[in-house]
């Protein structure tokens, strides 16, 4: 089996910011509200980006931090639950923008969990010696998808992009891999008036745009056991204890379903990446950008064990254990 690391990561965030006091305008909230409910203090929106514009500007900049050229690239897997449109898929897009011409490109969707979901994947067909270089992408228009009257959500989600080469590596790498789905949950939260119907039923009308709608407090509860859960799971396939563990990088939902994940597991919170106060959640997005700035702002360095995690919609939870090389 090939060892598989990730040899170079890269964001893309749209220039809009969105503050928790502009929120304040549109509905009923405060920024006190937003801040010690979940953390968030601003998010950027895009303004007329398509998701697969975001996702191809964050491949760009994965691909210039790697030092692979795009025309080694032999897989792409981008990470989503807010495509352009149903199809051709954005990965298809991110080939054509950056001219990996020799790569085959498909796209994953398990929402906030997706990147993970998509790193594990494409490690696998490097490990299979199927791929040698993989470009892997979350990125997300989430905003599109927003009920913009509904406080319970509008507050909370945020669009953008990030991405990273995986390849060989001779030491250290991704260790170990959990991937997990609870698919009875998944009326928890989904999208309505988007739902493929039939042309001719009676409830179909083509002029609604579909919208999130969540259960916050049910949701709360899971995320914290299924992410807790993922992180003593990879852990003990990794044969590596809690204390080795230089760095969590969770998903970014909310910074109190973070402290209380620190908190299950016995971690110090100083050990966890939070950038939620910036971005809110960018699902698929969210935590690849968090492991670029983690590793931007030298918070996880060459030969440290680093521990990332990420639930979402569906519900689905993932986890992975990397050496980070
Ligand atoms: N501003 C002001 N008040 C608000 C707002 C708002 N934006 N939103 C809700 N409230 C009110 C409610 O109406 C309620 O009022 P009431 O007591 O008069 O009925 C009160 O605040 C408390 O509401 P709760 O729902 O109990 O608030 P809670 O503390 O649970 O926080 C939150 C809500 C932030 C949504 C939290 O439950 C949460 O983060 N849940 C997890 C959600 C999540 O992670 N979703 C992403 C899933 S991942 C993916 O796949 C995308």
């Amino acid at each position: 089996m090939v060892k598989t690391g990730i040899l170079g990561q890269g964001i893309y965030l749209p220039p809009k910011k969105l503050t928790n006091l502009d929120l304040e305008k549109i509905v009923e909230t405060s920024d006190e509200w937003i801040r010690t409910r979940t953390g968030i203090q601003e998010r950027r929106v895009v303004s007329n980006e398509k998701t697969s514009e975001l996702a191809s500007k964050a491949a760009i900049n994965a691909l210039e931090n790697s030092k692979i050229p795009a025309s080694k690239i032999d897989l792409i897997v981008v990470a989503t639950a807010s495509p352009d449109s149903n199809f051709p898929s954005l990965a298809c897009k991110v080939q054509k923008a950056i001219g990996a011409s020799k790569a085959f490109a498909f796209d994953i969707n398990a929402v906030c969990a997706g990147y993970l979901y998509a790193l594990t994947t494409a490690k696998q067909y490097i490990q299979t010696g199927m791929a040698n270089y993989a470009l892997v992408i979350g990125a997300e228009n989430f905003t599109s998808l927003i009920d913009w009257q509904d406080r319970n959500t509008c507050v909370l989600f945020g669009d953008g992009a990030g991405a990273c080469v995986l390849g060989p590596v001779t030491s250290g790498g991704i260790l170990a891999d959990y991937l997990m789905a609870f698919g009875s949950q998944c009326d928890l939260m989904h999208v309505v008036a988007g739902e493929k119907r039939s042309p001719f039923h009676p409830d179909t009308t083509q002029s609604k745009l579909p919208y999130v709608v969540m259960h916050g407090q049910e949701l709360f509860k899971l995320a914290v056991a299924s992410m807790a859960d993922a992180v003593d799971e990879v852990l003990k396939k990794a044969k590596i204890k809690k204390e080795e563990v230089a760095c969590v990088i969770p998903h970014q939902a909310n910074d109190r379903i973070i402290s209380a994940v620190a908190k299950k597991l016995n971690i110090p919170k100083e050990k966890i990446f939070v950038n939620i106060e910036k971005y809110g959640n960018m699902s698929a997005a969210s935590i690849a950008v968090a492991m670029y700035e983690a590793e931007e702002s030298k918070r996880i360095k060459k030969g440290d064990y680093v521990v990332l995690v990420v639930f979402g919609a569906g519900l689905v939870s993932a986890a992975n254990v990397v050496k980070w090389s």
